[in-house]
């Protein structure tokens, strides 16, 4: 296990290297438990760097075989080689000299997936974010950018194919059975970006001519046997490639893309140069094995390591305290993408959710840090929410403030100006503020400053003066290691919508608002609008154009003025979902003190008249269903929270809406698509409001026929997999769920993926009983323990997805959770921090709660050997 030395790297201590490299060679001779690899490096000293001035290399986890200096060996006494770093002294003073360093792997026993493992007879490699240095000591950091030349030996019947970054030089047979190709990567990149794959796939193939008329090849290796489920991720490769095009003018510039995709990985995907490995979850899709949600899945993610391409790639980050500038702003090109494919408002509804589900609670708690973090002691602990969605919300702002034309503007000139660069937030910013004119340093805050702001909104109607108020303030609580926080510039996109549902178009004073944008800059401002015509409703952060908590009195008449009148989806839906929480927190209160709940009337008819709503989007309808989740409502209530009482509220909730609008529901769970399954918005969008509406109905009925006929006539694994869902969650213990859940098993027992789904329907059935339902599964001998997607299927969604079972009173739920990542953190350091992390809003539960998991937290923390990876998020969740 990789010493954890418990080192604090900071930003501000950046200093560039000793040494520069100029070129690097490598060769790999595969096998499974001693892969050679010769490393031969061309660096020369900086200038003005002293000639006392050793070499000094990261490895992790390395012996070295053998080192020469231009050729010949060198006295031992002129370097060290520990696990993790090499140092080699007296080196030449400013000629370029060539190092030769070789190293042996095991490939086989690499169980934490970094650097070069093996996974179901496949080598493969993940660098990012220092993996390379688990391959060969190199400098393994970002901002030191070199071509790669690589050459891959393999005995044939071990490796067929063996790929690498960028093109294809040759290849040929080589000794006994053996063989090897050569690749060329033209394009400088760090280590991160470096990947090599051998072994035996299945190829599926492609071409695409670029907007100057070049033909590119394009590869997805995938299992034999599972080319036909390949087909959709080609498809949105293409559409990727195109939309960059089109929208970015960003060409790709290699001959050849390639994607792989394995079976064992500890994330989505890695976007490599020209050689995208994947987490097969986010490749493989076809109508009987994968749900709606997986081919949006797909689509974004496929596109997402395709757009790094250029921001990511051909520009990428100084150090990893700049991660955002490639994550945040790859996440918002990939958004905007999908949005461009889909409908776009029900894409940023899904955004918004998930914002608010994932990235809110982190900086709610004790694992906040800023978008561009200032000190971390594990780089991997920081692949999260904040640095990639609030990322891209930061940059979404940006957009906001500057106008879709300047905000192209200030992409172009990132792209011109820093193209083959290492770069920083503050290159980036001042791309934007030389495009547009504008200051953008108080906006700058969004990316060192912690925690969700919050503003207050009020307003005053004046009838005789026939003048409107706006009031907004802002505030930001104090996160760890950041005590006192500056003002921010908060752009709130803003409607007045008047009595009869049109909009005021009159500009306010008070402060800058544009293009229907308050300019929050100040502690407090006013803005007024006179000629008013009568009172009008505010709808507030349209879009959600801040991260922030809106916190304003609305009555339930003035949200349902917005819900029927905005013009804009999103904000529609909204007011909605505002209106629901509000119900639901009210509902929640009670519950937890053991009072009757007050009747959803009117909860309900919005909802009903929604549903029914057929001027509306079905996606979008379906969107508007769903009320907010458990965890949502917890959020919303922020301290001292009972998991069974919001559980009890939301389940009287459901089943009051679902009785009072019964027969809409049971209509609409009829109008799936019929035919065959395309998984284009459209068809999903229906086969969403159909499914939520069977699950509605199937609550009016009380009883589990309906969800167990909609599971029996299923032709797809969308309808499929919600049928069993309802089934396990509102009928658990039936015959027809146990029924189900066995038929589901046999059935899939070969297709890992779908198998996943089964462990995830049962890891979220609501209540205690289900932690003992986990134990035994995890107990069972054909639970793959070592397979990162199943531990997430099961231990991930259980934790993270069952607020009533993982929170269960008597802690045993956060003892399992202690138990698994003490045990997997033994073998996968990465997995175990990130499953950990689940338990990240422990201190706003009951005192009771609390104190279990605090005993849990300790327990790990004592539990011995633990990696950096772990040790770093147990010891910022008990600070
Ligand atoms: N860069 C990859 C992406 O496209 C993710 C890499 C995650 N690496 C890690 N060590 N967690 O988002
Ligand atoms: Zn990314």
């Amino acid at each position: 296990m990789r010493t954890d030395t418990g080192h604090v790297f900071k930003l501000t201590d950046y200093k560039p290297t000793d040494f520069v490299v100029e070129r690097i060679d490598l060769t790999f001779e595969l096998d499974p438990k001693a892969t050679i690899v010769v490393s031969r490096v061309i660096l020369h000293r900086r200038e003005g760097v002293g000639t006392d001035v050793p070499l000094v290399l990261d490895g992790d986890e390395l012996t070295l075989d053998s080192l020469l200096i231009d050729g010949m060996e060198i006295d031992a006494s002129l370097y060290d080689a520990t696990p993790d770093s090499l140092t080699i002294r007296e080196l030449p003073e400013s000629a370029p000299f060539e190092i030769t360093v070789t190293t042996t792997l095991s490939p086989e026993t690499n169980t934490k997936l970094m650097g070069l493992y093996r996974t179901s007879g496949v080598y493969c490699t993940q660098c990012e974010s220092e993996g390379f240095r688990r391959i060969t000591y190199f400098y393994d950091r970002p901002d030191v950018l070199t071509v790669y030349t690589v050459t891959i030996i393999a005995a044939k019947d071990d490796a067929k194919h063996l790929l690498s970054n960028g093109n294809f030089l040759g290849g040929g047979n080589y000794d006994e059975g053996r063989h090897f190709a050569a690749w060329f990567d033209p394009h400088p990149k760090p280590a991160y970006l470096f990947a090599l794959v051998g072994g035996d796939l299945g190829l599926v193939e492609d071409t695409f001519t670029t907007m100057s008329g070049r033909e590119v090849a394009l590869k997805i290796y995938v299992e034999h046997g599972k080319e036909p489920r390949a087909a959709y991720a080609m498809d949105a490769l293409k559409r990727s490639m195109k939309w960059d095009e089109d929208v970015y003018g960003r060409e790709y510039d290699l001959d050849i893309f390639q994607i792989v995709a394995v079976s064992d990985f500890n994330m989505g995907a890695m976007e490599n140069k020209g050689l995208n490995v994947f987490n097969d979850k986010y490749v493989l899709a076809d109508p009987e094995t994968a749900a709606d949600a997986d081919y949006a899945n797909i689509e974004a993610i496929i596109a997402h390591e395709y757009f790094h391409n250029w921001t990511g790639n051909r520009i990428t980050c100084r150090d990893w305290f700049q991660l955002c500038l490639k994550e945040g702003l790859t996440v918002y090109r990939d958004h905007a993408f999908s949005a461009d494919q889909r409908s776009a408002p029900v894409k940023r509804i899904a955004e918004i959710r998930l914002l608010k589900a994932h990235q809110f609670p982190e900086d709610a708690g004790p694992l906040a840090h800023p978008v561009r973090p200032e000190t971390y002691r594990e780089i991997n602990n920081f692949y999260t929410a904040t640095v990639y969605e609030k990322g891209s919300e930061v940059v979404r702002m940006i957009r906001t403030i500057l106008g879709v034309e300047d905000f192209r503007k200030g992409m172009d000139l990132y792209f011109e100006r820093h193209d083959g660069d290492a770069a920083t937030i503050e290159d980036f910013l001042a791309c934007f503020a030389e495009a547009s004119g504008r200051d953008l340093k108080q906006f700058a805050l969004w990316y060192s400053q912690a925690g969700t702001p919050s503003v207050s909104v009020s307003s005053e109607w004046n009838e005789t003066k026939k003048t409107f108020k706006v009031t907004l303030e802002q505030s930001l609580a104090p996160t760890p290691g950041q005590s006192r926080k500056a003002l921010m510039h908060i752009p709130l996109a803003y409607g007045l919508i008047l009595p009869d549902g049109t909009e005021f178009e009159g500009q306010p004073t008070g402060g800058e608002a544009s293009d229907g944008v308050f300019h929050l800059t100040k502690r407090k401002q006013t803005f007024s609008f006179s000629n008013v015509p009568g009172r009008p409703v505010v709808s507030i952060n349209r879009g959600f154009s801040a991260p922030v908590n809106i916190a304003m009195e609305q009555s339930p008449e003035d949200l349902a003025h917005i819900s029927r009148h905005e013009s804009d989806g999103v904000a529609r839906w909204q007011a909605l979902n505002d209106y629901a929480t509000r119900h639901l927190v009210a509902a929640s209160r009670l519950a937890r003190d053991g009072r009757n709940l007050m009747p959803a009337g009117d909860l309900a008819d919005v909802l009903i008249a929604t549903a029914k709503d057929d001027t509306l989007e079905p996606a979008f309808r379906a969107q508007a269903l769903a009320l907010p989740a458990e965890s949502d409502i917890a959020r919303e209530i922020g301290s001292n929270i009972d998991p069974d009482a919001i559980h009890t509220a939301r389940e009287a909730v459901l089943a009051e809406v679902a009785r009072a609008g019964q027969e809409v529901f049971t209509t609409l769970a009829a109008s799936a698509p019929k035919g065959a399954y395309s998984p284009d918005a459209a068809a999903a969008g229906q086969r969403a409001l159909a499914g939520i509406s069977m699950s509605y109905a199937s609550i009016a009925e009380a009883t589990a026929e309906r969800a167990k006929a909609a599971f029996n006539a299923a032709d797809n694994m969308t309808v499929l997999a919600q049928a069993l869902q309802v089934l396990a969650h509102q009928f658990p213990g039936s015959d027809e769920t146990r029924e189900a859940l066995e038929t589901f098993r046999t059935r899939y027992a070969d297709n890992p993926l779908v198998l996943d789904k089964w462990y995830s329907i049962q890891a979220m059935a609501p209540g205690a009983e289900t932690c003992e339902r986990v134990e035994e599964l995890l107990a069972s001998p054909v639970f793959d323990h070592t397979n990162p997607n199943r531990m997430r299927s099961l231990v991930g969604a259980f934790t993270a997805g069952n607020p009533t079972g993982f929170n269960r009173a008597d802690g045993a739920g956060y003892r399992l959770l202690a138990r698994q990542v003490v045990e997997i953190d033994g073998r996968n350091p990465q997995l175990a921090a990130r499953l950990l992390t689940a338990m990240r809003s422990w201190r706003s539960l009951e005192p009771g709660r609390q104190e279990q998991a605090r005993l849990a937290l300790l327990s790990i923390r004592d539990a011995g050997k633990l990696s950096a990876d772990v040790s770093d998020i147990v010891e910022r969740m008990l600070a």
